[in-house]
């Protein structure tokens, strides 16, 4: 998990979506994290300390002086973190931070932090739009800080426009990149994911039991690791990664059209979809009737986009995956050579926790020179992350 063993630091100001970082605080503890909050004063009248203790396990330090402050804990607190982040951000907090000002345990933390710091701004929409806030904003970036664009929608104040707190899970997402490496950085991927759909007539399709999780959690961990990520999913429930461009397609014809479009600028080609090998020959314009007790259907082949596409490849890194139920690694590695793939990863489908819909996989990473690499059962954005390893690894320096 992007969370293990990270030491967090959340600094809460006075606004009121400071009740949101309850939230981000229990999720990121459920995630591995140990948390630390700090809070403003003005914090204080929105939500208690007791709530974050309650949820963090940890007492939330809330004043430089006075009853319960330790000496010298406006240095250790922000030395100590791996990270810290801001949510709510208030104008004021930013403005000054912006300002260079320390007049409490907070800011005071802040300057004498050295850990990647992320900004989650909540405020009023006509506040957000302030030439003052937004100057600091652009101060605060320039730093190298990171600045989350607030959200629109209706804000507590009844007023509608840019001011909300990012959402829970975009703050998290934005948290992993920050605390992981960046060797992928502005390499262009392309990730396929989910199933396809081919449709029989117009209520009625042949598809297979993939969710697309394997896939979008590649699509994730490549963008956390700095890469610019083209997803081209199948029909799929799962929520477009944040900051990952989703295209979406149906058929795979419709995948084949997308691929061929997208791959000559991207440098790694992850096809982790479940690409129907068949469609129906003919498309019944209305919907078929129940007839005669037995009803046959012609079947037409799908293109194999990946072998199309690995022929075309100049300097590209092509990934397979490979879903057997038996013979697992001998049935990959035919794949490999026939597709002309640089790696595939090859995972058991006949087990309840590896394989399609499911959050875990067992899988064996296999390669050109010699490389065969199993893994235990992992969650699939840890197979993610090992399977971009190796794509990393192979990926020629960046022009
Ligand atoms: O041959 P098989 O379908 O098992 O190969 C699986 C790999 O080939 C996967 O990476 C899948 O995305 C891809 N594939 C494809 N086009 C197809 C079928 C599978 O690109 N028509």
């Amino acid at each position: 998990m992007a969370f293990t063993g990270k030491r967090i630091l959340i600094g809460v100001s006075g606004g009121i979506a400071a009740y949101k970082a309850a939230e981000l605080a229990r999720r990121l503890v459920s995630g591995g994290a140990r948390v630390k909050v700090v809070m403003t004063r003005a914090a204080q009248e929105f939500v208690t300390p007791l709530t974050f203790q309650a949820l963090t396990g940890e007492k939330a330090a809330t004043a430089m002086f006075g009853p319960g402050s330790e000496p010298l804990e406006h240095i250790a607190l922000g030395q100590e973190v791996d990270a810290i982040v801001l949510a709510p951000a208030t104008a004021n907090l930013m403005g000054k931070m912006a300002a260079g000002i320390g007049d409490d345990l907070l800011t005071t933390i802040l300057l004498a932090s050295t850990k990647p710091i992320l900004i989650c701004p909540a405020m009023n929409c006509e506040m957000w739009a302030n030439p003052a806030v937004q100057d600091n904003v652009v101060k605060l970036r320039d730093r190298g800080l990171e600045v989350l664009h607030p959200e629109a929608g209706e804000l507590a104040c009844g007023a509608i426009g840019y001011g909300r707190l990012p959402e829970v899970e975009t703050i998290l997402e934005a948290l992993a990149q920050l605390l992981s490496p960046q060797d992928l950085a502005g390499r262009r991927i392309l990730v396929t994911a989910g199933p396809t759909h081919e449709d029989l007539d117009p209520v009625r399709f042949l598809t297979n039991r993939s969710s697309g999780k394997q896939g979008y959690a590649l699509a994730k961990v490549a963008r956390r690791r700095g890469a610019e990520v083209c997803l081209i999913s199948g029909p799929s429930h799962l929520p477009a990664p944040h900051g990952v461009e989703r295209l979406e397609v149906r058929t795979a014809r419709e995948m084949l059209d997308a691929v061929l479009a997208r791959f000559p600028e991207s440098e790694a080609l992850l096809m982790a979809a479940a690409v129907g090998d068949y469609h129906p020959t003919s498309r019944s314009e209305h919907k078929m009737k129940r007839g005669s007790p037995e009803l046959t259907v012609h079947l037409t082949q799908n293109p194999d986009i990946l072998k199309e596409v690995a022929a075309l490849k100049k300097k590209q890194v092509v990934v397979g995956f490979a879903a057997e139920t038996r013979d697992l690694e001998a049935a990959a590695r035919k794949k490999l050579e026939d597709k002309g793939l640089d790696l595939i990863v090859a995972n058991q489908v006949n087990r309840p926790d590896s394989g399609f819909a499911v959050d875990t996989n067992e899988v064996t990473i296999i390669g050109r020179k010699n490389l065969l690499l199993p893994l235990p059962l992992l969650s699939k954005e840890e197979v993610a992350e090992k399977v971009l390893d190796q794509v990393a690894a192979l990926l020629p320096p960046p022009r």
